[in-house]
């Protein structure tokens, strides 16, 4: 059990210590060079227009920073932010709710949007068009449809599966922008700056290294720069070194490539149990006990970035550097 309180891998939010990490401008959003140049025009644009700004759609898999976005659109933006999430929006009057809040320039953000019932969806449409909210008052027989004009406001959406969503929602977003995975560079320098948000004291090859183990995602960097702390603070003389970060990496189990138990399980078991694969991620996630989308969403996107797995139309198949990386022999057969 004791393994499974600190995963490396994170869905939820970490709470009040999250956000006061969070950067909120543009300009301390580290990394994303494409995506945060590209936005900060369109919000200049906005603003020298007067008008609110483009539906945005932001995708990539967990931790990458898209709550982070949006929050910083709307402070960019000098508006509020209101949010929900697609799981929590289960009657269509939620969503109506939710849109006859909405002041001029609004941000609403909907975290997890893939996951709105399609038959509510399509009040987004004209909502995100034309800012009109088509709502049916009466039933049985006596139902009639009314239609109510909403400010123009600005729908940020997230979601870790693009894919997932409709045409006609993806289509009625102005801007669309995949997050990738950081370097480690872009981590190092997450690092420092939460080290200083939190007034912690970290040598520079101990960011570099936690940077290095960090899976690509920010979140990551974070939680493992946290745990570190306590193991400098309670072992240690309060400094991060490069010592005690290998020493805390190693009891939290996570290894020299930032992978954790669930990514090294999940190579290993197609290597083991299906001869490094081709292999359907269905067999995958019955033999790992991990839901098909997890794997999708949260653990495959970092091992396909970092080639230690590839996408076969036959199916997931380990490459030569994933057997490397586990410390096993390769062979072709
Ligand atoms: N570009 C960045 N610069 C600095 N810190 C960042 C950046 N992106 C994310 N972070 C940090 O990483 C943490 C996770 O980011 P965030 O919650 O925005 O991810 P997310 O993409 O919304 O994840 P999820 O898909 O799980 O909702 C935040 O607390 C933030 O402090
Ligand atoms: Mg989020």
């Amino acid at each position: 059990m004791e393994e499974n309180i600190i995963r490396n891998v994170e869905i939820e939010d970490d709470g009040i210590l999250d956000n006061t990490i969070r950067p909120s401008v543009l300009e301390e959003y580290i990394g994303q060079q494409d995506v945060k140049e590209n936005i900060k025009i369109f919000i200049e644009a906005a603003k020298l227009r007067k008008e609110s700004l483009d539906h945005v759609l932001l995708y990539g898999p967990p931790g990458l920073g898209k709550t982070t976005l949006a929050y910083i659109i709307a402070n960019e933006m000098g508006t509020n932010i209101k949010t929900a999430s697609g799981p929590s929006i289960e009657k269509s009057g939620d969503l109506a709710a939710i849109l006859s809040t909405l002041e001029a320039g609004d941000v609403l953000f909907i975290d997890e949007i893939h996951r709105i019932p399609k038959f509510i969806e399509e009040i987004l449409y004209p909502a995100m068009e034309d800012f009109s909210l088509d709502i049916i008052i009466g039933g049985e027989g006596s139902s009639r449809s009314i239609k109510i004009d909403l400010p123009p406001f600005t729908l940020v959406g997230a979601t870790t599966r693009a894919g997932d969503l409709t045409s006609p929602l993806r289509d009625r977003f102005g801007i669309i922008a995949k997050l990738q995975f950081y370097t480690e560079d872009e981590l190092r320098q997450i690092i420092l700056r939460t080290a200083r948000v939190l007034d912690t004291e970290i040598e520079d090859d101990a960011a570099i290294e936690l940077a290095r183990r960090s899976r690509g995602t920010p979140r990551i960097a974070n939680r493992l720069l946290k745990r570190v702390r306590d193991f400098a603070l309670v072992e240690g003389n309060g400094i991060i070194d490069k010592e005690i970060t290998n020493h805390a990496l190693d009891r939290l189990k996570v290894d020299k490539f930032g992978l954790d138990d669930v990514d090294r399980e999940l190579l290993l078991t197609i290597i083991k149990k299906f001869n490094g694969g081709p292999v359907g991620v269905e067999a995958i996630s019955s033999s790992i006990g991990e839901e098909v989308a997890t794997i999708e969403d949260v653990y495959e996107p970092y091992l396909l970035q970092r080639g230690l797995l590839k996408r076969t139309n036959r199916g997931r198949v380990v490459t030569e550097l994933g057997y490397q990386v586990l410390g096993i022999k390769y062979s072709k057969n």
